[in-house]
């Protein structure tokens, strides 16, 4: 979704505020600008469809040494073109300001402003609130900041932003509701960024935005302060520990790649510290404890690859702990009569922390009383202030629009809540956990299936041409299914789908021929023989056969035209092996078509618009 990068500082704006748009590309997007304010006053605005390097080769003069806004736009209103990409200035061309989220009511807004005679250059609602700050400054005669107030007090839904005015050459101003904005500190340089990405090359010490905060910085201080109020707010200052790595592709050509390839240490790292021999320590849930221990029903609700999980979470707490679960998009649980309680637990999981419509989720939840509990991996993220309580998975900043090493990290999460409330309930022994968290030889196992990643990619190029696929698995594996497919389906465009192997009998069976492959999960469960009755109702309707095994038996090779054998593990461990091979064979399909895998088409890595 649309990017922000601000900078005001000593040194020359363009470098900076570029190199952090480059940063912000991972968010998808489909134009970019920037401004900036030289201290002669001189403001210059370039804007261009397209890439980041477009916008860049089209600035002639790549100095200034006052201050600069810029921003990757994701079209929403209006299409995307150079005229509705941001940054947008008021009529007087005084006010320019840069915007992530969606004002709602900007229609009105427009039509009364169209009655005083503005005139609209694009079709976006960012240029109804600037158009609307420019009003009051100009025909209200209140100074900047007030103006901006006024407009910020008027307009319904979100925003994250920063503005500059001509007319007060050294005074940057941001604002956010419901759109993040973190502001990164160091000595007398500001910078301000939808996260932290474009920030952290450059300091540590962050403040993140809450909702209806604004800050003035205004020559080398700055003030933080309520949208609805002039009163000064507290400084919350953090330093913050992501490292610059993150940020780097490394020996990888695609973040994505680097980031399966990580995901040993990204396990490793979520679990340390949180593991005793035979106890589960989640501070982050202790002041909640009590209620989650005693609540009679959990419902998890998450977008995307989070809901994914949140069904492999599911499955792990209702059979460790006989504690019922619900798991719900949260598009659909914030509409739906949800049966929540204050004797309700409600896990929302966000990688981004930032997903509009789980945020909406969890606003439901509060209201009702509910415990919420937070499963992120953005540290500062809304999803970590909004929740009651919470776990951060610790995998780092992903980046590739895929998510790969955060929906790991999530169901190891999920894994440890599942058996810390088992032994709390007496659901499982002692004995039982400690076998269960003994993962050492767990971490040894993902890190030897990247031998098999040759075979993978010949693989993928063996069906490169398929245009559908089924990805069929049982239990724990069935979300891994929907998870194979909808990688498969972001980042290469072929379709896919997941479901329940058996469940394939109702319906999907009428699209097998000798052109569809399905892809089978196969762990030698207690539904192995299941599987393979179903894997040959496929392979008698000439359909081919992809599986993926811990179990070397003779019959496997028979029925498959391709093999992916993982070590030998419990259900628990196959459950990230399977995912990982999945994630794999995605990806090297999304090479082999050329598809941008980083940045899919269409796709946002942070969807926080309804
Ligand atoms: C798919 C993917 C999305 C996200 C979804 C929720 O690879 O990344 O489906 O999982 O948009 O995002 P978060 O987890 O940030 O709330």
């Amino acid at each position: 979704m649309c990017g922000i990068v601000a900078y005001k500082g000593h040194k020359n704006c363009y470098p900076i505020l570029l190199n952090g748009l480059k940063r912000l590309e991972y968010r998808g997007y489909d134009s970019a600008g920037i401004a900036c304010l030289n201290s002669d006053n001189k403001l210059s605005i370039t804007k261009r469809r397209g890439k980041v390097r477009e916008l860049e080769s089209a600035i002639t003069n790549i100095d200034c040494d006052g201050m600069g806004i810029a921003h990757t736009r994701w079209a929403t209103h209006g299409r995307p073109n150079q005229i509705n990409a941001h940054p947008h200035t008021d009529q007087s061309k005084k006010i320019v300001l840069v915007h992530n989220g969606i004002i709602e009511n900007y229609i009105p807004i427009k039509k009364f402003l169209l009655s005083k005679k503005v005139k609209f250059k694009s079709d976006t609602d960012t240029e109804v609130l600037v158009q609307l700050i420019g009003y009051f400054y100009n025909k209200g005669k209140m100074n900047f900041e007030k103006a901006v107030r006024a407009a910020l007090q008027r307009v319904d839904g979100a925003y994250g932003l920063v503005i500059l005015n001509k007319d007060y050459p050294d005074m940057m101003i941001a604002a956010r509701k419901g759109s993040p904005l973190v502001l990164g500190l160091k000595d007398s340089e500001f910078f301000i960024a939808s996260d932290i990405s474009p920030i952290i090359k450059h300091t540590q010490q962050i403040l993140y935005l809450k909702d209806s905060e604004m800050v003035v910085i205004d020559g080398k201080d700055y003030n933080v302060k309520s949208v609805n109020k002039d009163i000064a707010l507290p400084k919350n200052i953090e330093m913050i520990d992501y490292k610059i790595d993150d940020y780097d592709k490394g020996k990888f050509k695609y973040f994505m790649h680097k980031e399966i390839h990580e995901q040993v240490d990204t396990i490793a790292n979520t679990m340390r510290g949180r593991i005793r021999p035979d106890a589960v320590l989640l501070h982050g849930l202790s002041e909640y404890w009590d209620e989650i221990e005693a609540s009679d029903r959990i419902y998890i609700t998450a977008c995307g690859t989070s809901w994914h999980a949140g069904l492999i979470g599911k499955l792990l707490i209702e059979k460790f702990s006989d504690t019922p679960v619900f798991v719900e998009y949260a598009s659909e649980f914030r509409y739906n009569h949800t049966l929540i309680d204050s004797q309700t637990v409600v896990i929302a999981i966000s990688q981004s922390g930032e997903t509009a419509d789980t945020l909406a989720a969890i606003k439901k939840a509060n209201d009702y009383g509910a415990v919420t509990v937070g499963i992120c991996n953005v540290p500062g993220s809304s999803v970590g202030r909004e929740t009651d309580c919470g776990i951060y998975t610790r995998c780092g900043h992903e980046v590739g629009v895929a998510s790969t090493k955060a929906f790991t990290a999530q169901i190891s999460i999920l894994y440890l809540l599942a058996l810390k409330l088992a032994y709390a309930k007496g659901t499982i022994s002692r004995a039982s956990l400690k076998r269960h968290l003994d993962y050492d030889d767990s971490l040894k196992k993902i890190q030897s299936l990247f031998h098999q990643e040759k075979l993978i990619q010949k693989v993928a190029r063996k069906y490169k041409n398929a245009t559908d696929f089924l990805y069929l698995g049982r239990g724990l594996n069935f979300p891994v299914a929907l998870e194979g497919a909808l990688k498969l389906k972001e980042i290469s465009y072929i379709h896919a789908e997941g479901y329940p192997a058996a469940e394939m009998k109702h319906g999907p069976i009428a699209l097998i021929d000798k052109n569809m492959p399905s892809v089978f999960i196969v762990p030698k469960d207690k539904t192995y023989e299941k599987i393979i009755s179903n894997i040959q109702e496929i392979k008698s309707r000439k359909g081919k056969i992809i599986i993926v095994t811990n179990s070397r038996d003779k019959i496997l090779k028979e029925l498959a035209n391709d093999l992916i054998i993982v070590p030998r593990s419990n259900i628990y461990l196959f459950v990230h092996l399977a995912t990982i091979v999945l994630q794999l064979f995605a990806y090297h399909m999304a090479v082999i078509n050329k598809r941008n895998v980083d940045q899919p088409r269409n796709l946002a890595k942070s969807v926080t618009v309804e």
